[in-house]
């Protein structure tokens, strides 16, 4: 009988496509299970871009400790960035935990185990290298690890971030940018949608400078358009876009590529050119305005979506005011806002002028409030259009309805005369609109 693993993932997709590459990795010796009272293998797959989430793994990882006493056999691992930031010395906090392997070091769990399991200490592998070549794990023709498997799934493209923006740890634990080789790329997906999945979604911190350091790598626009090109790839969509290397041409390909969905994750962080100064992030506000006006004169349905950082250090009430200007100007689709967080490593870290807490709580609540509007507002003009939804399944909240996506990437909740619509293309007309989701009825099947 195979032993089991038990993955408990934090933080971004990129995380969550790391862990399902570790149980393809694993599956020979392992199979998955939820509970992780019954694991041989219990791993955290851990993200520290804020201090929050990296507490949260202290607090999982204690959850662990008793079931070690009951089973002395299981081994307890940390992967991920914490893992990456902290290294040793999570085994001298943690002296319970057995393995810890970073970022690059996740892929090599099968040999960190055998080590593990012959020495009995533990194994910490958290070298970062610029030049590492990330191997290529496909999931195998009779392999049912994913047993449903979900009708899109991520292919990260590149790993890593050379941007450095005063607040982020990312570069740090990540190491600097590497871009697979399209060969690589194609093949996974060519896998996935053998498996049934019908959408991409095309990862990297900064997917807008893929293949820019390679030689003979094709650029973002050009992999968009061959991953378009495999047959049974129905959608396309990407994340995470650096607006400063949002060129013309990925523009041109999301307006006229009929699979690339038409929406782009672009994150703004903040709306004064002072801030945005200071956070490094080598755009101003006019600029990313500009783009933005180019993206929907090109493509006027798109959604554009954001991430928001209130109560960076030395903003002020007038900065933070030209935050809640870009919201109306943008009319973002859903922002993902947060309250600055100090991180080991970074520049902003030693900044002066640090905003009070309670300060950037007011903040939040106010973009909070401002986009529930806008959001409410855009929702609202879908009532009455017919859209088409890619089906990912039953309703989360009324099993009898399906759910699905726009290509804006809006959920929508439908109901339908049958519910094995699962991977299909629909045509729905939108008849009610929700705060986070909108509402329809089912029309007909345009591709299954
Ligand atoms: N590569 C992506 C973002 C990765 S981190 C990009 O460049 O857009 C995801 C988000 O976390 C960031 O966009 C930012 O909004 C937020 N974030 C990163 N570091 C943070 C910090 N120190 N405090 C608060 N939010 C942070
Ligand atoms: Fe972090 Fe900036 Fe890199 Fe994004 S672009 S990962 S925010 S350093
Ligand atoms: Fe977190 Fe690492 Fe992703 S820090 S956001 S899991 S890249």
């Amino acid at each position: 009988m195979k032993k089991r693993v038990y993955i408990k993932t934090f933080g971004c997709q990129m995380n969550e496509n790391d862990t399902e590459k570790m149980y393809i990795l694993l599956s020979d010796e392992y199979e998955p299970t939820l509970n992780p009272e019954e694991a041989d293998l219990i791993l955290i797959n851990t993200c520290s871009v804020r201090e929050k989430p990296q507490h949260k793994v202290y607090s999982e990882v204690g959850r662990y400790k008793s079931l070690k006493k009951k089973n002395p056999d299981l081994i307890i691992g940390i992967t991920g960035c914490v893992a990456q930031q902290e290294g040793e010395n999570l085994i001298k906090k943690l002296p319970y935990v057995d393995l810890v392997l970073g970022t690059q070091g996740f892929y090599f769990i099968r040999e960190a185990l055998k080590t593990y399991k012959k020495t009995k200490k533990p194994v910490v592998f958290t070298e970062l290298k610029p030049d590492f070549k990330f191997p290529l794990i496909l999931e195998s023709e009779n392999n049912s690890i994913f047993k449903d498997r979900k009708v899109s799934a991520f292919v990260t493209i590149m790993q890593g971030c050379d941007n450095f923006c005063t607040y982020c740890i990312v570069p740090y634990v990540r190491g600097r940018e590497i871009s697979r080789p399209p060969e690589d790329i194609l093949k996974e997906v060519e896998t996935l949608v053998k498996k049934g999945v019908r959408e991409i979604i095309l990862l990297g911190q900064n997917v807008n400078s893929y293949g820019l350091k390679e030689k003979n790598f094709p650029n973002f626009p050009d992999l968009l358009n061959m991953v378009s090109e495999i047959e049974g790839v129905w959608r396309i969509r990407f994340t995470t876009s650096h607006p400063k290397d949002l060129s013309d041409k990925l523009i041109e390909v999301i307006a006229t590529n009929p699979k690339v969905c038409k929406h782009i994750h672009l994150p703004l962080q903040a709306g004064s050119n002072k801030i945005l100064k200071l956070m490094n992030r080598k755009y101003t506000k006019e600029y990313y305005l500009a783009k933005v006006e180019k993206l929907k004169s090109l493509v006027p349905e798109i959604a554009i979506t954001t991430d928001l950082i209130v109560g960076f250090p030395g903003e002020t009430e007038e900065d933070f005011k030209e935050t809640l200007e870009m919201l109306e100007k943008v009319r973002y689709h859903e922002i993902f806002s947060f309250k600055y967080s100090d991180r080991p490593f970074t520049v902003a870290q030693k900044m002066e002028n640090k905003i009070p807490e309670e300060e950037k709580e007011r903040r939040l609540k106010e973009v909070h409030k401002v986009q529930a509007k806008i959001t409410e507002e855009i929702y609202k003009s879908y009532v009455g259009k017919e859209v088409e939804v890619l089906v990912e399944g039953a309703s989360k909240k009324n099993p009898d309805m399906l759910m699905g996506r726009t290509t804006t990437n809006v959920i929508v909740n439908f109901k339908a005369p049958r519910l094995d619509l699962k991977g299909a293309i629909v045509k729905v007309l939108i008849d009610e609109a929700g705060k986070h989701s909108l509402k329809g009825t089912y029309l007909k099947t345009i591709r299954s």
